[in-house]
């Protein structure tokens, strides 16, 4: 299982957003967190920013849409350029139609879980998807504290994934750091997004190097 690190720009200055998204430059993908004030309780930015942020960097763009109507939004993202777009399941009218309308404007189609949203019911849609994100604290804000409660539900999500043989990526969100990463890994999540983890250290292209080889042990 190949192990993704992305960071998270919400940690990061966002006066100098071309610059810190180049000072990740080892990173598998950006992550974009796009928060509207409804889903969540904090406003960040749209496509016009993803817009820029495809210009100023080469490393591809994961957008993670914590918005109300993502049915509405999250075509757009795509035609900002968006290499993957995630949309939360609390939020989404009509999922599967969503999925395929993502994956059709050319991005892949990722779905999130809010931690206290169960995998259960969504089994049956795995196979819409090519990335599953479990929330490992609650979606609005970076430099919030892991919550352990959500790793069976990694668990699980990874034995679906397993017993139906897909190349779904299992992503986590939130909490993500040298002291976390490794139960993440081995509840069986291979895709690691990490804000203040990357951003707040010194040099956020050796925390990157370092989370990887943790989530490799
Ligand atoms: C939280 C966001 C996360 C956030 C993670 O709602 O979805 O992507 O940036 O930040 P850390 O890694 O600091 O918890
Ligand atoms: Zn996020």
């Amino acid at each position: 299982m190949a192990v993704q690190i992305n960071p998270s720009i919400l940690s990061a200055d966002f006066a100098r957003l071309a610059d810190e998204a180049r000072a990740v430059s080892g990173a598998d993908w950006l992550h974009v967190d796009v928060m509207d004030n409804h889903f969540v309780p904090n406003l960040t930015l749209g496509p016009p920013v993803v817009e820029s942020l495809r210009r100023a960097t080469d490393t591809p763009l994961d957008c993670h849409l914590m918005i109300e109507d993502p049915d509405r939004w999250a075509p757009g993202y795509v035609e900002a350029g968006a290499g993957s777009v995630t949309f939360h399941v609390e939020a989404a009218a009509a999922p599967v139609r969503l999925a395929r309308e993502i994956r059709a404007l050319g991005a892949r189609a990722a779905m999130a879980l809010k931690p206290a949203t169960p995998i259960e019911p969504y089994e049956d849609l795995l196979p819409e998807l090519d990335m599953l994100l479990v929330m490992t604290v609650e979606p609005g804000f970076g430099g919030q504290q892991f919550l352990d409660v959500t790793l069976p539900k990694i668990r699980r999500t990874r034995q679906l994934i397993d017993k139906h043989g897909l190349e779904l990526w299992l992503q986590v969100d939130g909490g993500v750091s040298a002291s976390t990463i490794e139960r993440c890994a081995e509840a069986g999540a291979d895709v690691f997004v990490a804000g203040s983890a990357v951003y707040g250290a010194d040099d956020p292209a050796e925390a990157v190097r370092r989370l990887r080889a943790q989530a490799q042990a």
